[in-house]
């Protein structure tokens, strides 16, 4: 069952691009192990909502609170170092580099020496150890990332985001490059995920999908946060009204084709 802790706290966040108000004044908490749907039509907001708190983006206005601390994201470093990690839509992996160096890309484990060397044996070890956890059979380690499938390397991407133990992770669009056979065993692995702790905002255009893993749904709509909804309080029609800004105008019959994208 979800905790009400309070792991994030947004406090009237806005961001402006020029004329453009990508977010307006959104406030939103995210719960100990919970699985928070992020969703909205295209320009609502969401990916800009996880930048500013993945630290790619400061915002205008608003404060966010890590565990009750003003957490002053600047950058993606004071991101990782109040535990939020992100896994965008394409991975960002390197893919001529091997699945070792792409989970410790740029926290790589050095030793001092005559020369700083990378601690190459360690690194091995932990890696093997984090996609032993995620159940993830990627081959040798020594695998060239270009040589995995979508769904390898968006494991990739999940045992990077994992190297910290971190206690958020932002996922934005996760599924968008991966087969759909490779969809519903992603599903689970997030909700492994929350069960081992982690409190997840997922962001996807797939509303069943997002309806199937979250607890809670927030629908951002031109920049606002327009509802805030429990899963087993909502329907993907209900979710798909307040994205098309129509809950009040009747409930005009939605195709399927909209709902499920
Ligand atoms: N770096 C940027 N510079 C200028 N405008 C931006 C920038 N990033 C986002 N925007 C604008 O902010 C608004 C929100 O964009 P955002 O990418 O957050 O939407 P989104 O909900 O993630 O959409 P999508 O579902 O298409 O990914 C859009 O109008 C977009 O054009
Ligand atoms: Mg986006």
């Amino acid at each position: 069952m979800t905790s009400t802790k309070t792991v994030i706290e947004m406090k009237n966040v806005s961001k402006y691009f020029g004329a453009v108000k990508a977010l307006e004044n959104v406030s939103l908490q995210l719960y100990s192990q919970e699985i928070l749907g992020l969703v909205g039509d295209n320009a609502a907001g969401k990916s800009t909502l996880l930048k500013i708190l993945s630290g790619v983006h400061l915002p205008n206005k608003g404060q966010i609170f890590v565990e009750g601390k003003d957490a002053e994201i600047r950058c993606p470093m004071d991101a990782r170092r109040v535990g939020i990690e992100t896994v965008y839509q394409d991975f960002m992996l390197a893919p001529n580099l091997d699945i070792v160096a792409n989970i410790f890309l740029g926290r790589e484990l050095t030793r001092w020496g005559r020369m700083e060397k990378l601690h190459k044996k360690q690194m091995e070890k932990k890696a093997a150890e984090i996609l032993k956890d995620l159940n993830a059979d990627l081959g040798p380690l020594s695998n060239l990332v270009m040589s995995l499938s979508g769904g390898q390397q968006q494991l990739v991407a999940i045992a990077r985001a994992l190297l910290y133990s971190p206690k958020v992770i932002l996922m934005d669009e996760p599924t968008a490059s991966l087969s759909v056979r490779a969809i519903e065993p992603f599903l689970e692995l997030v909700k492994n995920l929350k069960a081992k702790g982690c409190s997840i905002i997922y962001v996807s255009h797939r509303l069943p999908d997002v309806l199937e893993i979250s607890d809670r749904i927030v629908v951002l709509r031109a920049g606002q946060l327009v509802a805030e909804k429990m899963k087993d309080s909502t329907s993907l029609e209900e979710v798909v009204y307040f994205m098309m800004g129509i809950e009040n105008q009747g409930k005009r019959k939605i195709s399927q084709e909209t709902i499920h994208g």
